[in-house]
């Protein structure tokens, strides 16, 4: 028996690659589970991205091993998108990294710049894989507080009261998944500050900009952040990719060769017709965005009647892709509220203790799901909560 590292002793097979095994195994070809978890988008890129895709496919030339730093042209598109979108002019050549989404650079950049023992604040509630990656390089884990009271606001002030002198990076998420909350410029301004003062760097995961968020942001626009902050990005959600894997990191020169002498030792560059279609991808207009965005506006009516009729609490000015909401008090253990919603009611819907203690009381659902899903969804909630056999009500209507 060969033992595995030490590394991997502190971390868990990532909660979605169990969950979704254990809702398949659920899964009946005349019955399917209806998946609100993932925030995977069930629509298709535009168009002319899959035709740019088939038509470099076709090129002889296009299936060799590419260029560490990205294709040209995808870093120019990506430079044109920042320019466009937030008003952020990058140097195409030094200042971009593409990447194979935003979940790898998040271990790129950790393997970038973290030693052993540093510390790395993480938000609580925050994406999971924050502190996954973050154990497994080997740091001290040091979360910070999000909470309702707060519109899941960062206290800057009880932050700055703590030791801050082993930090040496922030994770920033805005929009904020799972709580769908925007950056406030002010704070933002404040953390950048912070930064400077204590020499650590701040990292913005920004893959949900462009999701039911009217004033797109990003990190890299405040007054004097170059000195400290590092954006990520990508287009999965933005222009339905996410299975792509296309990504990028964006910065201060120095900090981006520092994440290419990890990724240039870890793969051998991208696909180059994922590459040029991406590119495409990025070039789309707003009439892209207006559709994609009322698509969603449609869904997300929908989601909040399925939390209402749960008896949730929630707000209804969350950007990104899901809806966050608060169980009523009546429920006792969250985990096992969600499951018997799975069980019985046949709709699968992600508890909130998965992003952090703070989410405990709380369910995200994903927008990525039809209206007519959604629609049965309720439905479906409905006859489990009169504690009829979903299964059977539903079969027998069809
Ligand atoms: C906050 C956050 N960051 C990063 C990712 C990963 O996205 P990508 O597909 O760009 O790797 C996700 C995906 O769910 C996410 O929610």
């Amino acid at each position: 028996m060969i033992a595995s590292a030490k590394r991997i002793e502190q971390v868990e097979e990532y909660y979605f690659s169990k969950k979704l095994a254990e809702v398949r195994s659920l899964d009946s070809v005349n019955f399917p589970i209806i998946n609100l978890g993932i925030g995977s988008p069930d629509m298709p890129p535009a168009p002319a991205v899959i035709a740019a895709l088939t038509k470099a496919a076709e090129n002889a030339s296009n299936h060799g091993y590419q260029n560490y730093k990205g294709a040209p042209v995808l870093r120019q598109a990506i430079a044109a998108f920042h320019e466009r979108m937030y008003g952020v002019t990058l140097n195409a050549e030094t200042e971009i990294l593409p990447l194979m989404g935003s979940k790898e650079g998040i271990m790129h950049v950790s393997m970038a710049f973290v030693n052993e023992g540093d510390e790395i604040l993480i938000p609580n509630p925050g994406y999971p894989t924050y502190s996954s990656v973050s154990k497994l390089v080997g740091a001290k884990l040091v979360s910070y507080d999000l909470d309702e009271a707060n519109d899941w606001r960062i206290d800057i002030g009880t932050l700055r009261q703590r030791d801050l002198s082993k930090v040496k990076l922030m994770w920033l998420n805005y929009p904020h998944m799972p709580t769908g909350t925007r950056a406030m410029r002010e704070d933002i301004i404040e953390l950048v500050a912070l930064a400077k003062e204590k020499n650590f760097l701040l990292i913005n995961d920004n893959p949900y900009s462009l999701i039911l968020n009217d004033e797109p942001f990003s990190i890299l626009s405040m007054p004097g952040a170059e000195e400290v902050v590092l954006e990520l990005n990508s287009i999965s959600k933005s222009h339905n990719m996410a299975g792509w894997r296309i990504g990028w990191v964006a910065g201060k020169q120095t900090y981006i060769d520092a994440v290419l002498r990890v990724k240039s030792n870890m793969d051998s560059g991208m696909f180059l017709p994922l590459q040029l279609a991406a590119a495409e991808a990025l070039r789309l207009g707003d009439d892209w965005f207006k559709q994609l965005n009322a698509t969603y506006a449609k869904r997300k009516v929908l989601a909040e009647q399925i939390l209402k009729q749960l008896g949730c609490a929630f707000s209804s000015n969350q950007s990104g892709l899901f809806v966050w909401a608060k169980v009523p008090n009546t429920v006792h253990g969250v985990e096992a509220f969600v499951d018997k919603i799975l069980y019985e009611a046949k709709v699968f819907i992600t508890p909130g203790f998965i992003f952090g203690s703070n989410g405990e009381r709380f369910i995200r659902i994903s927008l990525c799901a039809t209206e007519e899903k959604l629609k049965e969804a309720l439905t479906r909630i409905q006859l489990f909560q009169q504690d009829k056999s979903v299964e059977k009500v539903l079969t027998a209507v069809i």
